[in-house]
C-alpha cells in the first residue's frame, strides 16, 4: 500500500488544497504516512508569497536528499505557488525531485503520481472552478469552502496572480450542496475562501451567496476571507448584519495608512475609502471585529508614510493584524520599482507595527474580561487533551479548562464562558454554568 506525505506551507487556500490532494490520493488508495520518513510519496504544497516561505521549503526540501538516496523508491513531488513559478527549473535545481505541478492543477496529482516520467503540470486551467475534487477533511467542526480561484487585482507587491490565474468563480448550486453535505455530517462552522470573495460572480452576487449559506440547517457559524477594500459593498455589510449566522468578523487588509504607497501598491482605493468602510461596518454592526494585513518599508515608503501607517493602526483600533516587512517578488511591478527600503529601516518599521498594534490588541482583550462569550468549541489539542478551545464569533482564540462538571463537553458544542484571563493574543474563560 502506498503512503503518503503532505506537507504544507502558507495560506488557509494552500491548506484546502491540500485536503483536496489527500482526498484523490485517498480515493485512489493511497493511505495516509504519520511522517514524512514513513512515506512512499512527499508532496510539498508551497507558498511563494513572500522569500521566508521559500526559503523555508528550500530548506526542507533540501534534507531530503539523503533520505531519497537511501530509498530511492521514494516519489517527491512540489505542488503550489513555488511549483507553479519555478516549473521545469525545481528540477535543475533540485535533481530528486519527480513532479511539479501548480495551484491550478491539484486534479492531476492522481495521473501524476502513477506517470514514471517528470511530469511538469503548470498550464492555465480554465476549468478550475467547475472541477468538483473529492476533499479531505481532518478537521470535524470547522470547514474551508473554496468559492473562487485566482485573482485578477496585480497588487503591485503580489505574486498570487501570476501563480493561481485568473479570478474564477464556483458555481453557487456547486457551493451550497458542498455546505450542505457538510451540514449533515454535523460541521459546526464553514468559511468560505477566495482571494477576494466580494468579487464572486455567478448567477448570484457574493452577499446573496452569503444569505442562501446562513439559511443552511445546521450550519452554526459562517466566515469567509478574503475581502478587498475597494470591493466591499454596502450590500455585503447588511448582508453580515441581518443574517444570523455569519460571523462579526471581517478581515480587511489595509496594507498602509499612505494613499501614495496604496496607489504604488496599485489598492486602487486610498485611506479616506477605507475609513469609509470601516465606519459604514462599525456603524451598522457595531461589535464587529476588524482585522488586517499590513505590508512595511513597500518601495519610496519614507517615514512620513510609515508614520501614516502607525496613526492608521491608532485611529481605527484593529482587534488584531498580519503585518509583513516587503519582500521583493521577481515578476511583479514592485520588483522593479525605485525607492527600494533597506531592510534594517523595513524590520524596524515592522518592529514598530508590532510593538503598537500589540498594545491595542492587548487592550481589546482585556476589555473582554468578566464577559460572557459564546465559542464553537473546536478539535480537542492533541498534546493536551485537558485543554479544548474555541473562537468567539468575533475570531478570538478562548482556551477552557476541563472539570469534572463540563467533562461532557466536545468539540462541535456551542457554549457560553466567562472570560477570565486575557492575554495579548488570547484568552481563557471557563463554562457559564
Ligand atoms: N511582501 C510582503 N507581504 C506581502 N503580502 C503579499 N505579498 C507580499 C510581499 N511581496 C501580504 C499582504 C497580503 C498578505 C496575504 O500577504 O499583506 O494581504
Ligand atoms: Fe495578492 Fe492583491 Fe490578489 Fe490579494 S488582492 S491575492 S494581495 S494581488
Amino acid at each position: 500500500m502506498t503512503k503518503y506525505y503532505i506537507s504544507t506551507f502558507g495560506c488557509q487556500m494552500n491548506v484546502h488544497d491540500s485536503e483536496k490532494m489527500s482526498g484523490i490520493l485517498k480515493a485512489e488508495g493511497y493511505i495516509e504516512a504519520d511522517s514524512l520518513r514513513d512515506a512512499d510519496l512527499v508532496i510539498f504544497n508551497t507558498c511563494s508569497i513572500r522569500q521566508k516561505a521559500e526559503q523555508k521549503f528550500f530548506s526542507e526540501l533540501g534534507r531530503l536528499k539523503e533520505l531519497k538516496k537511501r530509498k530511492p523508491g521514494l516519489t517527491i513531488a512540489v505542488a503550489g505557488c513555488i511549483a507553479q513559478q519555478e516549473g521545469k527549473n525545481i528540477l535543475k535545481r533540485v535533481p530528486y525531485v519527480d513532479h511539479v505541478m501548480g495551484p491550478q492543477n491539484i486534479h492531476m496529482v492522481r495521473d501524476i503520481l502513477k506517470s514514471n516520467i517528470n511530469t511538469i503540470a503548470i498550464d492555465d486551467n480554465p476549468l478550475i472552478a467547475d472541477t468538483e475534487l473529492p476533499v479531505e477533511r481532518k478537521d470535524e467542526v470547522r470547514a474551508w469552502i473554496n468559492i473562487m480561484y485566482g485573482c485578477n487585482n496585480f497588487c503591485s507587491y503580489c505574486i498570487v496572480p501570476y501563480t493561481r490565474g485568473r479570478e474564477r468563480s464556483r458555481p453557487s448550486a456547486a457551493i451550497l450542496h458542498e455546505i450542505k453535505g457538510l451540514a449533515e455530517r454535523g460541521y459546526g462552522e464553514v468559511t468560505l475562501l477566495g482571494q477576494n470573495v466580494n468579487s464572486y460572480a455567478d448567477d448570484i452576487s457574493f452577499p446573496e451567496l452569503l444569505k442562501a449559506v446562513d439559511k443552511i440547517e445546521g450550519i452554526r457559524r459562517v466566515r469567509f476571507v478574503t475581502s478587498h477594500p475597494k470591493d466591499l459593498s454596502d450590500d455585503l455589510i447588511l448582508a453580515i448584519r441581518d443574517s444570523e449566522k455569519v460571523c462579526e468578523h471581517i478581515h480587511l487588509p489595509l496594507q498602509s495608512g499612505s494613499t501614495k504607497i496604496l496607489s504604488l501598491m496599485n489598492r486602487k482605493y486610498g485611506y479616506d475609502d477605507y475609513i469609509g468602510k470601516v465606519d459604514k461596518l462599525r456603524k451598522e454592526i457595531p461589535g464587529i471585529a476588524i482585522t488586517s494585513d499590513i505590508i512595511a518599508g513597500f518601495p519610496d515608503e519614507t517615514v512620513e508614510d510609515h508614520r501614516m501607517t502607525i496613526k492608521a493602526l491608532h485611529d481605527i483600533q484593529f482587534d488584531g493584524i498580519f503585518a509583513f516587512h516587503y519582500s521583493v517578488r521577481a515578476g511583479t511591478r514592485a520588483a522593479v520599482m525605485e525607492g527600494q527600503v533597506e531592510d534594517h529601516i523595513k524590520l524596524s518599521r515592522l518592529n514598530e507595527i508590532f510593538e503598537v498594534q500589540n498594545d491595542i490588541s492587548e487592550r481589546k482583550n482585556k476589555a473582554l474580561l468578566n464577559s460572557v462569550q459564546e465559542i464553537l468549541l473546536e478539535m480537542p489539542d492533541e498534546k493536551n487533551p485537558k485543554k479544548m478551545s474555541g473562537r468567539t464569533q468575533t475570531n478570538k482564540i478562548v482556551s477552557v479548562y476541563f472539570d469534572k462538571e463540563n467533562a461532557t463537553l466536545k468539540s462541535g458544542d456551542l457554549i457560553n464562558v466567562s472570560i477570565i484571563k486575557a492575554n495579548r493574543h488570547s484568552l481563557e474563560g471557563i463554562v457559564k454554568p
